[in-house]
C-alpha cells in the first residue's frame, strides 16, 4: 500500500474522482489530493475532501505564508502521483517542465513515480503535439494508464479515444504499478475456464467452472511483469488489460490453441476445467425433442495437460485437481502421471470456495512431495502463491 497524491484537472471525469479516491482507500492506500481551479469547476473541494479524508490542496493553499513549499511536501509525501483526469494541458506543461501552478510543480519538485490518467476529446489526444507530450513522459518513467475508447463527453461527438479509465481500472493499473516485477521475463501460459462440447448447435455439456481463479493467475502473473497469454473458456469475465486473450469453446480447440503456444511458453497454469467427454458426433442442424428417452454416445476428450507433460523439458507445468474425496491421493496420482511441478487441489465441495466464488481454499502439492495447505482466501492471493512457486521453479 502507498502515500497517493492524486492530482485533479479540468475535465468532466473530475466527476469520478470522489469514487476513485473511496476505491484507493478501500484498497488501504493513505490518500490526498490535489486539485487545479478548473477542476473544481467540475467537482467541489467538499466531496474531495470527504472522500480522500484529508484537505484537499489547492493554489489558494499553495499562496498562503505558511503555504509556500505546499509543492515541495506534497512531491516529498507521495510515493506516486496519479494525475487523474490528466488534460492535454497538464500533460504538456509536465512533458516540457513548466511549473507555473501547484500541480506542475509538485511534479517537477522530484515526484518518485507519476502515473497518469489522460481525459480529453480524441482529437486532442490524437493531436502530434499531445502525443509527442505523453512520449516524452513515458521516456521520463511515467505511466499511461489509457485513455478507453467510448462515448465522449462534448454533444454530438459521438464515440472516441479519451475517455478516462474507469475508477475501478485506474485501481487495478496503479496497483499494478506499485507490484514488484519478480517475474520481469516470464512467459506464461494460462488456461481458464469451462469447455463446451456441443450436441447440436444450441446445445452443450460443459461444467460450473466460471474461470475466476485461472484470470486472477493471469493477473497477478501481469502485474508482477510477465508476458501472459490467456487460453480462455466461456465466461462472464471481461478480457484482463495487459493480457493476450484467447477465447476457445470446446476442449479441441483449447488444444489447439495451447499447443500453438507452448513453444513461447516457459510455465503453463492448466487452470481451465476441461471437459472429459465430448459427444462422438455433433449434429449440425438443431434436433428436436422426442417423448423417448435418449442415450449419448461420448468419446474422451485428450487430455491436454498430459500431453505437455510429455513434451515437458525445462518447462513449469501447472495442474489443477478438483476433487470431492481421497483428494490428496488422487492429486498426487496426477502430479505424477502428468508430469507436473505443482498440482492445486480443489474442495469441490465445501461451503462458499470453488466455483463462481471469489474465494479458495486449495492445497499445493509439489513435485517434490511437499504438502501445502492454504487457509482460505482471495483467488488473487491463491494467485499469487501459485506463482510464489512458478518463479522459484522457473529460476531453478
Ligand atoms: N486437463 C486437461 N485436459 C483434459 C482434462 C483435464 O488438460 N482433457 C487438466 C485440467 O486443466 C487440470 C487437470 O488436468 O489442470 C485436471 O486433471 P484431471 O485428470 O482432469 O482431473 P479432474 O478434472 O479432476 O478429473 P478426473 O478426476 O475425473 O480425472
Amino acid at each position: 500500500m502507498a502515500r497517493v497524491l492524486v492530482g485533479v484537472t479540468g475535465g468532466v471525469a473530475a466527476i469520478k474522482v470522489p469514487h476513485l479516491l473511496r476505491l484507493l482507500r478501500g484498497a488501504g492506500h493513505e490518500v490526498r489530493v490535489l486539485a487545479t481551479p478548473r477542476a473544481l469547476e467540475f467537482v467541489t473541494p467538499l466531496s474531495l475532501a470527504v472522500a480522500a479524508g484529508s484537505e484537499v490542496a489547492t493554489e489558494e493553499a499553495w499562496f498562503r505564508p505558511e503555504g509556500g513549499a505546499l509543492h515541495i511536501e506534497l512531491a516529498r509525501w507521495a510515493e506516486v502521483v496519479l494525475v487523474a483526469p490528466a488534460t492535454a494541458d497538464a500533460l504538456a506543461k509536465a512533458a516540457l517542465g513548466l511549473a507555473d501552478d501547484l500541480l506542475s510543480a509538485t511534479l517537477l519538485a522530484g515526484a518518485r513515480r507519476v502515473a497518469w490518467a489522460p481525459a480529453m476529446n480524441e482529437a486532442m489526444w490524437l493531436a502530434p503535439q499531445t502525443q509527442a507530450h505523453v512520449e516524452r513522459l513515458k521516456a521520463l518513467g511515467h505511466a499511461v494508464f489509457g485513455p478507453g475508447y467510448g462515448p465522449l463527453a462534448a454533444v454530438g461527438e459521438g464515440e472516441g479515444w479519451g475517455r478516462m479509465l474507469e475508477p475501478e481500472e485506474l485501481l487495478e493499473r496503479l496497483n499494478a504499478l506499485l507490484t514488484p516485477k519478480d517475474l520481469e521475463g516470464l512467459r506464461l501460459l494460462v488456461s481458464a475456464g469451462p469447455t463446451r462440447e456441443y450436441l447440436d448447435p444450441v446445445r452443450f455439456l460443459s461444467n460450473p467452472s466460471s474461470g475466476r481463479q485461472g484470470y486472477a493467475v493471469a493477473e497477478a502473473a501481469r502485474d508482477r511483469g510477465a508476458e501472459v497469454v490467456l487460453v480462455s473458456g466461456p465466461t462472464c469475465l471481461p478480457d484482463p488489460w495487459g493480457v493476450e486473450v484467447v477465447r476457445v469453446e470446446s476442449a479441441l480447440e483449447m488444444r489447439q490453441a495451447i499447443l500453438e503456444r507452448f513453444a513461447w511458453a516457459e510455465a503453463v497454469v492448466m487452470a481451465a476445467a476441461v471437459a472429459d467427454y465430448r459427444p462422438k458426433e455433433v449434429l449440425r442442424d438443431k434436433e428436436p425433442k422426442a417423448a423417448e428417452a435418449k442415450t449419448l454416445h461420448l468419446v474422451p476428450n485428450p487430455d491436454i495437460l498430459k500431453e505437455l507433460g510429455e513434451q515437458k523439458g525445462n518447462k513449469v507445468l501447472v495442474g489443477f485437481a478438483m476433487e470431492t474425496q481421497e483428494g490428496l491421493e488422487r492429486a498426487k496420482g496426477k502430479l505424477q502421471r502428468k508430469n507436473l511441478d505443482l498440482i492445486v487441489l480443489n474442495w469441490v465441495s465445501r461451503e462458499g470456495v470453488g466455483f463462481g466464488s471469489p474465494e479458495n481454499e486449495v492445497v499445493l502439492l509439489l513435485r517434490d512431495g511437499q504438502v501445502l495447505a492454504l487457509p482460505r482466501m482471495a483467488k488473487r492471493q491463491v494467485a499469487d502463491r501459485i506463482l510464489d512457486f512458478v518463479r522459484t521453479f522457473w529460476k531453478a
